[in-house]
């Protein structure tokens, strides 16, 4: 079995400093840079859009991860993409047209995803899964860092795990929200292959022992 992939979100590191905060991410063992986009709509949170996007991309040649928690994502993708994202996914329950926003980012040239909530029906990705690259199990509602994992949220990764391993063999699960060194192993064992952590690793000391940990080393 291959190494997770540790993601941790930015969303949790000091907006002051974010240019040292993701600059430093190579050195302490991150794989990729999860970047929590919010419009104050689609969650109750503000966060911020493509200029934070650009102006931090030539800080790291790490994998940007963009999580849109966006209205309408249909709209911008296009700019995220063009802001220097890797990968951009976006909610199943907040866009009407789905298949045509995967088509507008994989024709720009980026990965795609499709996030769901913890109370959606992990069967509502299948009609999309051919055209994934990854799909997003929330594991806390969107808005903010620092949540509880929720109870049940393994049965729904190792859920998606089956439907990629039949439908999707190339699509990565990716699990976001109340990811620590405590419940990690499970998750893991549950499915996942990428783990998005906030503060799990901003919020620790030795960020580069708590991002082994995450991984099980
Ligand atoms: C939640 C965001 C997450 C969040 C994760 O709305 O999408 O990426 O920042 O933070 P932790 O790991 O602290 O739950
Ligand atoms: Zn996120």
């Amino acid at each position: 079995m291959s190494k997770a992939i540790i993601a941790p979100s930015i969303l949790s590191g000091n907006f002051a400093d974010m240019g040292n905060e993701v600059k430093s991410l190579k050195a302490m063992g991150a794989d990729w840079v999860h970047v929590d986009v919010m419009d104050g709509v689609f969650v109750p949170n503000l966060t911020f859009g493509f200029k934070m996007i650009k102006d931090i991309r030539p800080l790291s040649d790490l994998f940007f991860d963009v999580h849109l928690m966006i209205t309408n994502p249909k709209r911008y993708v296009e700019r995220f993409v063009s802001s220097g994202a890797d990968l951009v996914s976006f909610h199943y329950e907040a866009e009407d047209d789905i298949g045509g926003t995967l088509d507008i980012i994989k024709s720009a040239g980026c990965k795609c995803g499709l996030a769901i909530n913890p109370d959606a029906d992990v069967d509502v990705i299948i009609p999309y899964l051919d055209k994934l690259d990854l799909i997003l199990i929330m594991t806390v509602f969107p808005g903010f860092g620092g949540q509880k994992f929720i109870d049940g949220s393994l049965e729904r990764i190792a859920k998606a795990k089956a439907l990629r391993d039949k439908l999707a063999p190339s699509a990565l699960v990716e699990v976001d929200g109340g990811v620590n060194i405590g419940n990690a192993q499970s998750i893991i064992s549950a499915g996942a292959d990428v783990m998005v952590a906030g503060n799990a690793v901003f919020g620790a000391t030795d960020r580069t022992a708590a991002i082994k940990q995450l991984r099980g080393e």
